[in-house]
């Protein structure tokens, strides 16, 4: 296989979007196809997997065919096929997956599945020159970690959330507040309106060496808070709860960094696409002179190009998937 001009096409379909996307030599974008269902799960105020599953399905053979077109090759000319096979929805992403054994089988190039998680931070390698190691927060939907990035395909998980994901506290919060699905967009939208020192929100932290993180006691601050009559407008409300989790993922972040030395930070995850955490994340990495790292928002959500990029990296140190390759609903 020739890893110095290496075009992988890479498969998403893990949650509510259907991604496809050509990548060259792990950086280089070609096409990137998103097909979200968004307005389809907005109805039922959050993802319905046996809906997604068969919405997958109707969008993934357009999806691929406008990938390879807008990148200008055929499917002869993909040197390899990288499909997102965990963690996700298990139906959702047996779309994916079928769909991409077909195409490495029928073209006899390689096939690699590639966790998810590690596609969101291989977000920051696209259109960008970082290489590891770097210090990584993942912020997703159901995520949220720091990683020690040590290598192209090696990292340490440093902490975890101990309940919600931070994506998950904006999505739960922004159903307190009478938001639609998705919650983290419109709870951005609405706090860029709002006073973020109009009520203050517990963070938690937790003592000792322990960096790992913990929502749950904010969401549920913010329920008790707008059951009280009288309380704050919405979007007082929406810009205090942001600054609530954004104060804690950057505190985190810098204290991870010094702890163990990384002056390079990289930011992950649907919620990295956040505006007040890119801010924040920007003047703290600033005062300290650190590099910060951050992928354009359209990557930082879920998108089929970090999956060929993990898929690159996957495939250019040897590593090949079988057909009995299968999804899986949660590891990492
Ligand atoms: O990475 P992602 O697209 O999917 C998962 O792997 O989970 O992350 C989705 C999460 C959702 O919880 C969504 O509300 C949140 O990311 N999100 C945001 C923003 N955009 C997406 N949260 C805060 N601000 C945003 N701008
Ligand atoms: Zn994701």
């Amino acid at each position: 296989m020739n890893c110095e001009n290496m075009t992988v096409l890479g498969i998403e379909t893990s949650c509510d979007e259907t991604s496809a996307s050509v990548v060259r030599n792990g950086r280089e974008v070609l096409s990137n196809v998103i097909a979200s269902q968004i307005d389809i799960h907005a109805e039922f105020g959050g993802v319905v997997p046996e809906v997604a599953a068969r919405k997958h399905i109707e969008s993934i053979g357009w999806v691929v065919d406008k990938a390879l077109k807008d990148a200008g090759l055929t499917l002869n000319e993909i040197d390899g096929f990288a499909v997102a096979n965990g963690p996700g929805l298990t139906g959702a992403l047996l779309v994916g997956l079928s769909y991409t054994k077909a195409l490495s089988f029928s073209t006899n190039k390689p096939l690699i599945g590639v966790n998810h998680i590690e596609g969101h931070v291989c977000a920051n390698y696209l259109k960008s020159f970082v290489k590891p190691p770097f210090l990584c927060l993942v912020v997703s939907g159901g995520h949220t970690s720091l990683l020690a990035v040590r290598g192209y395909n090696e990292y340490d998980v440093l902490a975890r959330t101990r309940d919600d994901a931070a994506g998950e506290a904006f999505d739960k919060t922004a159903r307190v507040l009478g938001l639609p699905y998705p919650g983290g967009p419109n709870i951005d939208r609405l706090a860029a309106t709002g006073d973020p020192t109009a009520v203050r929100f517990p963070r938690t932290f937790f003592p000792g060496e322990d960096l790992g993180f913990s929502f749950s006691g904010l969401k549920s601050a913010v329920v008790q808070y707008m059951a009280k009559p009288g309380h704050a407008p919405v979007e007082d409300v929406a810009a205090s709860f942001q600054q609530a989790v954004v104060d804690v993922l950057t505190a985190r972040t810098m204290t991870a960094c010094e702890r163990f030395g990384y002056t390079d930070v990289a930011l992950a995850g649907g919620v990295a696409a956040n505006r007040g955490l890119r801010e924040a994340m920007r003047r703290a990495c600033e005062e300290r002179g650190y590099n910060l790292f951050m992928p354009e928002p359209i990557f930082c959500t879920d998108n089929a190009a970090m999956v060929a990029c993990r898929g690159y990296y996957a495939l250019t140190a040897g590593q090949r998937d079988g057909y009995n390759l299968n999804a899986y609903a949660t590891r990492f």
